[in-house]
Formats: C-alpha cells, sequence, structure tokens
C-alpha cells in the first residue's frame, strides 16, 4: 500500500524528532500502521536550514499553504503554535479535507470547540497526543483505555518548567526569582516564561484533559489560573515540616452535587500541597505525571517526559500512526476527537473557583501575643471551617518597624468551600494582630 503523506508546518525541536524519530523506526512503525507514513513536505520560514535537516527526502517550502494545496497529502502536521496563523492553518487543512495532528494547547483549549466542529462536518481527524504532557499518552490513555470508567478526578503536574524550578526551590531552599534565573542560564525555562510560571500552559492542557474525562467542551476561559510566582521558599520549608511537598497541579474534578454545594467540574491550576508520600509528590525536576480516578479502575498514574524532541515526537509519530490506521475507516468506526461523541456532550458546567471544595493551608504572620491563636481560631470556628493541624513557628524574617514579637502561625483546614475561605481570610486580615498578607495555598489529599 501507499504510504500515507505527510506535510510538516514546522520543523523546530519537536518538528525535528518527529522526522528523525519517522525515519529512524521507520521499519517498526510500518509494521504496526501497516503501511509507510512519509514525510513528503516540510514547511519552514528557514527554508534553508529546514533543507539541511530533511535532505532530499522532502520537498521544503517556506509557505505552509503549499502543503494544505498539494493533494497527495493526506496528514497535516502543525508544529508552530500559538493561536494566530496555527489557527488559520489548522482550519484550512481542516476545510482541505487533510487530517491534522497538532501538538498545540493553546490552540485546542481555546478554539478546541470551533476545530472539532469544523473536523467533524469534513469529517478528518484532529490527534492532539503531543498537546498535553508530551510523549505520556495520556489522552490515549483517557480517551480509550479507561473508556469503561466514570472518571472521578485527575490531577497533574503538566508544566516542567514549573516543577523544575518547583523542585530547586526545595532541594535549596532558595526563593522563586533565584532559581528562576538559574533555570534561565541553564535552558530548562524559556526567555520568556510567562505562560509557564503563570499557570497557563497547564491550564491549557488541563482543560483538554476536562473535556475528555468528563465529555464537556473545551472551555479554557473558565479554568482559575494561578501560577508559581508568589511561592516563597518559607512555605515550601513549613510544607515539609508538615509532611507535604508543593506541587503546581492541573486538576479536573467532578463534584456531586450537596445540600450546600453545586454539582460541576472543577477546573483548576495552582499550587498546591500535596502528601509527601504520594508518588505524585516524588515526581521531580521537569518530568510530568498525571493521576486519573475512575470508577471501576481506581488510581492510575502516569508519567514520563513531559517535553523535548523526542518525547514529544512520539506523541506526533503515535499519532499518525493512528491516522494510518483509520484513514480508510468511516467516521463512526473512528474515536470521538473528545472520547464522546460529538452528540453526547455533557452540559455539566465548570463551577466558578468559589464553589471550589478543598483543603488549606494558611500562613498568617501574627504578634506573638495571649489570646492571637483564640481569635484566629474564632474566627474560623464561627465560619464553619474545621481545623485538621496548627504549627507555630519563628518566621525568617522580622516583618514591620515593631520589635514586639511576632511569629508564623500555620494552620491546615479540612475541606472548605473557597467562598468561606475567601470570607475568613477578609476577617483575618483586618485583625490588627496579624501583621503581613495572608498566605494561602490549597491542599490536595490525591486519595
Ligand atoms: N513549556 C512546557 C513545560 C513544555 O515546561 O512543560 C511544553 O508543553
Amino acid at each position: 500500500m501507499k504510504a500515507i503523506q505527510v506535510g510538516l508546518i514546522g520543523i523546530g525541536t519537536v518538528g525535528t524528532g518527529t522526522f528523525n524519530v519517522l525515519q529512524r523506526n521507520q521499519e517498526e512503525i510500518q509494521r504496526r500502521a501497516g503501511r509507510g507514513i512519509a514525510i513528503t513536505m516540510v514547511a519552514d520560514l528557514d527554508t534553508a536550514r529546514a533543507q539541511a535537516l530533511v535532505g532530499n527526502s522532502a520537498q521544503v517550502v517556506g509557505d505552509a499553504r503549499a502543503i494544505i494545496a498539494n493533494p497527495e497529502i493526506d496528514i497535516v502536521v502543525e508544529l508552530i503554535g500559538g493561536y494566530g496563523i496555527a489557527k488559520q492553518l489548522v482550519m484550512e487543512a481542516i476545510e482541505a479535507g487533510k487530517h491534522v495532528v497538532t501538538a498545540n494547547k493553546a490552540l485546542l483549549a481555546v478554539h478546541g470547540t470551533e476545530i472539532f466542529a469544523a473536523a467533524h462536518r469534513k469529517g478528518v481527524m484532529v490527534m492532539f497526543e503531543a498537546a498535553v504532557a508530551g510523549g505520556i499518552p495520556i489522552i490515549k490513555a483517557l480517551r480509550e483505555g479507561l473508556t469503561a470508567n466514570r472518571i472521578q478526578w485527575l490531577a497533574g503536574i503538566i508544566n516542567g518548567t514549573t516543577n523544575f524550578i518547583l523542585s530547586e526551590m526545595r532541594d535549596k531552599g532558595l526563593d522563586f526569582d533565584v532559581v528562576l534565573k538559574e533555570a534561565q542560564r541553564l535552558g530548562y525555562a524559556e526567555a520568556d516564561p510567562t505562560f509557564d510560571i503563570e499557570g497557563v500552559d497547564a491550564a491549557h492542557k488541563a482543560t483538554i484533559m476536562s473535556a475528555i474525562a468528563f465529555g464537556i467542551p473545551v472551555q479554557f476561559d473558565k479554568a482559575h489560573v494561578e501560577g508559581i510566582t508568589k511561592l516563597g521558599a518559607q512555605d515550601i520549608k513549613y510544607a515539609e515540616q508538615l509532611g507535604y511537598r508543593i506541587k503546581l497541579l492541573g486538576i479536573a474534578k467532578r463534584r456531586e452535587k450537596t445540600a450546600t454545594t453545586p454539582g460541576g467540574v472543577e477546573l483548576r491550576v495552582h499550587p498546591s500541597l500535596v502528601p509527601a508520600k504520594r508518588l505524585l509528590a516524588n515526581v521531580e525536576g521537569a518530568m510530568n505525571a498525571v493521576v486519573v480516578q475512575g470508577d471501576a479502575v481506581g488510581t492510575t498514574l502516569y508519567y514520563g517526559k513531559g517535553a523535548g524532541s523526542e518525547p514529544t515526537a512520539s506523541a506526533v509519530v503515535a499519532d499518525l500512526v493512528d491516522i494510518a490506521r483509520l484513514v480508510d475507516a468511516s467516521a463512526q468506526q473512528r474515536v470521538p476527537y473528545l472520547a464522546f461523541q460529538p452528540d453526547a456532550m455533557s452540559d455539566l458546567h465548570v463551577l466558578p473557583m468559589s464553589d471550589v471544595v478543598t483543603s488549606y493551608y494558611l500562613r498568617l504572620r501574627v504578634a506573638d501575643e495571649p489570646g492571637v491563636l483564640a481569635k484566629v481560631t474564632g474566627i474560623m470556628a464561627g465560619m464553619g471551617i474545621s481545623i485538621d493541624a496548627v504549627l507555630q513557628r519563628e518566621g525568617d524574617e522580622v516583618v514591620g518597624a515593631n520589635d514586639a514579637p511576632q511569629t508564623d502561625l500555620i494552620i491546615l483546614t479540612h475541606d472548605t468551600r473557597e467562598g468561606t475561605m475567601n470570607e475568613a481570610m477578609a476577617a483575618l486580615q483586618a485583625l490588627p494582630t496579624v501583621l503581613a498578607p495572608i498566605v494561602r495555598i490549597r491542599k490536595e489529599e490525591l486519595a
């Protein structure tokens, strides 16, 4: 059978990896796919560099639309990223009847609904394993391997840059700014790391996973997004003393309706205390991992490299193989884009952050004088917040000009509605004995 023809748009890190993996493993890949997979066209702005990479094996063009216009091309692989030109090219490729493989999580998290609808109309596949957690086949696991399950929740370390920074902060007791500079010097963090450190990249990935886990549309605009820029070494140290590590988690959780809280989906990215004994808490450096809890299977864990040339290429090539196998199947015989049939999506809504229920770590810098602890716990009790543990430690630095004794009060709570916690924090902050802004970090037991 004739090899399936692939046009690659963008031959940077992942594109180069894709080209190399396909070449190196072509014999095994062909035995799996049932036919060859050949990159026959490559589009890149730097045509000379692209030509040097691919040699005579593919036609190199500067204009990606030449790939889309070529009737011989079956699959377009989009590896340029972003929402602008990438969206136009993906939509044009779909309109031209091409199947699409993309690693572009931002594009799918924000414009996925439009893209999948267009692909459905045209009867083409859009595959995106590389968009979430690089080489870890988490999309395949959620969409196919766990298809028997009602997924209850998933939580993942899905951004390597921030996990590297947090690991370094904990290992070396350093603050965020210092570690970020070092990470940039070593090439672990981008020159502009905003999307990573502010949690946006993780939220794109969590949004895509939430859609597949619960059969809801991608709704990045409803995700709560908080990064790691405000974390201090002190809180990492206190968390450690309490038996926790701090990780940036992407969380998607089904919340059943109760007498006091509405039902829906929690979709959130923020630093979280995780019990140190959990496997997820021990995922270090730039590695990624996702825990998925299904009602039948129980807890499952997926671990691996979330970025890099060949790990991400591994996911891209897996999608190419899937398309090669399914290209002659009817649309009904293929796996739906978001795991659920397009006409069977759920209207389960994404909960506002105020309706999220979780437990908390609070750190209050307080005046060290009689009655302070009683006042603090009194306010919390008055709002129905149950305390799990309290720790008092002398803080590293004195705050304010006053040399009266002061101390750090660290409080762990049981599950509380976020809206209630916001009210409690406002009341606590108003106490004259609370001397600095309260630090609040959410806590996930992941049990
Ligand atoms: N910038 C991402 C990370 C890799 O640091 O994990 C690609 O998603």
